[in-house]
Formats: structure tokens, sequence, C-alpha cells
């Protein structure tokens, strides 16, 4: 597989192109943003375990019949996957009130909900990545009806599997955020990252944050968290 030209760099991460126009190149940085990339940063290592997390979460999902972008793990930062479009929208599930949740409707954090909630945001940074609903996103062509549906099934699968997995590492999934995209024969797969920078990971006895909220709040010990979670991942897989 030849490495060739940079097709795309985010905050987060990096895209190059290869010899095979199906497959793309995705290599993690350590630089983090938070509030729009109003707050930056950089978590020494995290590049590292967010490809090495992220790559070992969907091949968990895989076997649990989502599909998802995954091919194979190049080497410690960089990971080849199928090249997709991706659906401009933020899926974000929550088992337990945090974050915008918590401040938007004026409740404390921690409330555990009786069933998984799921929102969407508009992937567009000039805006800010506003809240939308589905006949919005419809309206707008972000993505047609049934992808929507298909995309709000996977998203549940997902939740109903990783809540599970990360229950047996001793953490709760709080909240997290996916992105899905489109392959060139037109299905929905997931794609994107599944790390700490885009989930909310508690210890399930001290409720201790082990995700970038430490970094968004600035509540210290961000790379110590980063590492407990890949520590307790690594144990149970
Ligand atoms: P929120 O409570 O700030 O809306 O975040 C919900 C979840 O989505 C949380 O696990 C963090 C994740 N998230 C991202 O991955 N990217 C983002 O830009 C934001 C705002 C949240």
């Amino acid at each position: 597989m030849e490495k060739r030209a940079q097709l795309y760099e985010g905050k987060a991460k990096r895209v190059f192109a290869t010899d095979n126009e199906d497959l793309v190149i995705v290599s993690y940085k350590d630089d983090a943003t938070a509030f729009n990339g109003l707050k930056k940063g950089t978590i020494k290592g995290k590049g590292v375990i967010n490809n090495q997390m992220s790559n070992r979460l969907m091949k968990l999902l895989e076997k649990a019949g989502v599909p998802t972008h995954f091919v194979e793990e190049l080497n410690e930062r960089e990971t080849l996957v199928r090249k997709v479009s991706i659906v401009p929208l933020e899926v974000i599930i929550r088992n337990i009130s945090a974050g915008s949740f918590s401040k938007r409707y004026g409740v404390e954090e921690g409330i555990v909900f009786d069933e998984p909630t799921i929102e969407f945001s508009y992937k567009n940074d000039d805006l800010g990545d506003p809240l939308i609903n589905a006949y919005h996103a419809v309206a707008l062509k972000l993505a047609d009806r049934e992808e929507i549906e298909e995309i709000k099934r996977l998203a549940f699968m997902v939740n109903d599997n990783l809540k599970a997995f990360w229950a047996g590492c001793g953490v709760t999934l709080v909240d997290f955020k996916l992105e899905f995209g489109k392959t060139s024969d037109g299905r929905i797969v997931l794609a994107d990252e599944i790390s700490p920078d885009t989930c909310r990971l508690w210890d399930s006895v001290t409720h201790e944050k082990l995700d970038k909220d430490r970094f968004r709040r600035d509540l210290g010990g961000v790379e110590d968290a980063y590492a407990e979670v890949m520590k307790r991942l690594n144990e149970h897989i």
C-alpha cells in the first residue's frame, strides 16, 4: 500500500490518498481542541491511543454486525480505512445526562436515563455544529430518510455493544458522538473514530472522568486518563 498526497487535515487527524482509490490512510495527531477550536492543546500520546482504541472497538462492532470503515491498522498512528463521503451529521447517543444536555435542559450531570437518547448536530464549523432534527437534515439533503433510519438503527446497535463492553472494563459509557459515511456503492458505514475524544467514559465505581472532559474542563491528569482507559480495554478484549 502506497501512501500518497494528503487529502484533508482535520483537528485531530489527517487523511492521505493511497494507490487504491477506494482506500485512504487516517493518521492520528496528538492535537486536541475544544469549543469549536477555540481551546487548543496537545495530549501527549493521544494519537496512538485513539488509533488503537478506535480500531479495537470497530473490530468488535464489525463482529456484532455493524459495518465500519476499518480495514487494517498500519502502525501506531495510522490506519487504512475505506474511503467514504462523510454524512455531515454528528450523531450523539446519551445514556446519562452530561455536557450540553445538562446545560441545555438545566439538569445535573449523572442522571441515568431509562432509555438512551439520540440527537444530531449539523457538522459545520462555521455554524458551530448546530443541533438539527431529521426533517431539517432531509430538507438540507444531508441524508435521505432511509439513510437517517439506518444511521439511527446502527447508532443504537453501537450503544448496546459498547455499553456492555465498557461495563466489563469497569467503565460507564455516558455518551458519545459517531459519524457515518457512504461508500461508493451507497452503503452507510460507521466512520471517524471512537475514542476518549468522542466518548464520555466514567469509572464505574468512583465516577472519575476518563475522557476529553479532563482537557475541556482543565481537570488535569489528561494523559493519565487516556492511558487508564486504554489499559482497561487491553485487559478486557
Ligand atoms: P456534548 O454533551 O458536548 O454535546 O457532547 C456529547 C458527546 O459528544 C460527548 O461524548 C463528547 C462528544 N463530542 C465530540 O465528539 N465532538 C464534539 O465536537 C462535541 C461537542 C462533542
